[in-house]
């Protein structure tokens, strides 16, 4: 469906036509959902270009170790030095290329299985068989990739080049202040295949207008759609959609703890393009979102606490009640995306008639487009 057609300002026409159906509050075409060229323009433009979130901080290796690691579908590879300096390299011999490693290790080397160049956690290329006394280190060391850490989770830029994160967030800041994000473990995780655009997930997750259908029976009569109401994100790169918790909700939750937090509100967030994460009295979840193709992704749903939680009366207990709760209501929205994805694959479906409940969905699409076209 995508041709390279240009219209007078230079822009692909189906960039042109997703702007105009943008700006009268639709969605994007059908063809963002499903083509595997468009896919690809994502991958570099946002994925590549952009800050994707890896894991969080009670993932990272520890000092003295180093573990392979998927941002986006890249390929990278985390290193944590003696004194506690992470980096972050592509897992990628700087040879010819190889997986440099499989799994996590401990150690101050890492050796590659196929020429057997060594590198030091700094990427640093500390041996090289035969060749070693010949060749330029310098030019042999592994290239760093940019990280940043927010609110507990670790963000890479694997193209490099983009603005710092930090900055663009500080509207998402302020919803958030109070709640201890940063501090919260990962305390339990469940992965899913997903045949469906990454996008179909994003916007399923971040808003509750399908509450009133998805989960008719189970979330709305708690959290009812009607409710809800999403922050104006100022065009920064991120979403951010609110609604108050119920006490018929809250005495439902195993883990709610409402003196250590700001409000009784349930806050799911963005940060554009694939961090969807959320955080209610006493507890927290993300979405670790893995594209593999233009219609298909990896999905790990991730569970946080305040570590002070660990080892509580009937934790192991309560826990897996929140695990089952979380995945019962994720195959309802699994069902539903799959459902989406169909609608979207004919090649029928006209770009979504969005409402104010969509807001979230608008603000993706609108920081999705104006990264697409200013790569133009
Ligand atoms: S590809 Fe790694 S040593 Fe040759
Ligand atoms: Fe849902």
């Amino acid at each position: 469906m995508l041709t390279d057609q240009q219209d007078n300002g230079g822009l692909p026409k189906y960039l042109r036509t997703a702007q105009e159906q943008n700006a009268l509050g639709r969605g994007l075409p059908a063809d963002f959902y499903t083509d595997p060229v468009l896919y690809a323009t994502e991958q570099r433009e946002l994925f590549a270009r952009g800050w994707v979130p890896v894991c969080r901080a009670d993932q990272l290796p520890a000092p003295k170790a180093y573990r392979p690691a998927d941002a986006a579908g890249f390929s990278i590879l985390l290193t944590n030095d003696a004194d506690g300096r992470l980096r972050v390299f592509p897992n990628a011999c700087a040879h010819r290329s190889m997986r440099l490693v499989d799994g996590p290790g401990a150690g101050s080397r890492m050796t590659c299985p196929y020429h057997r160049w060594t590198f030091g956690l700094d990427g640093g290329l500390q041996s090289a068989p035969l060749v070693g006394p010949r060749i330029d280190r310098e030019a042999c060391s592994l290239t760093e990739i940019p990280h940043e850490l927010w609110q507990g989770w670790l963000f890479v830029n694997p193209g490099g080049g983009a603005e710092p994160l930090g900055p663009s967030l500080v509207g998402l800041d302020a919803a958030l202040a109070g709640w201890g994000l940063a501090d919260m473990v990962t305390v339990a995780a469940v992965e899913f295949d997903s045949e469906w655009n990454w996008k179909v997930m994003w916007e399923n997750f971040n808003e509750y207008y399908h509450h009133l259908g998805t989960h008719a029976d189970t979330l709305d009569p708690l959290l009812p759609a009607r409710t809800a109401r999403t922050l104006d994100n100022n065009g920064e790169p991120w979403s951010c959609a609110s609604m108050t918790c119920g006490e018929d909700y809250l005495s439902m939750q195993p883990f709610v703890d409402l003196s250590s937090c700001p409000s009784t509100d349930m806050h799911l967030f963005s940060v554009f393009p694939l961090l969807c994460a959320g955080v209610q009295p006493g507890s927290a979840f993300w979405l670790r979102i893995i594209p593999e193709t233009a219609t298909r992704h990896r999905v790990s749903w991730e569970f946080l606490l305040p570590p002070e939680e660990l080892g509580t009366p009937y934790f192991e207990e309560r826990l897996a009640a929140t695990m089952d709760g979380l995945q019962a209501i994720h195959r309802e929205d699994m069902e539903a995306c799959a459902l989406v994805q169909r609608g979207l694959s004919g090649g029928l479906a006209a770009p979504a008639r969005l409402t104010e409940f969509d807001r979230p969905v608008n603000q993706l699409h609108e920081w999705l487009l104006r990264r697409l076209v200013s790569s133009f």
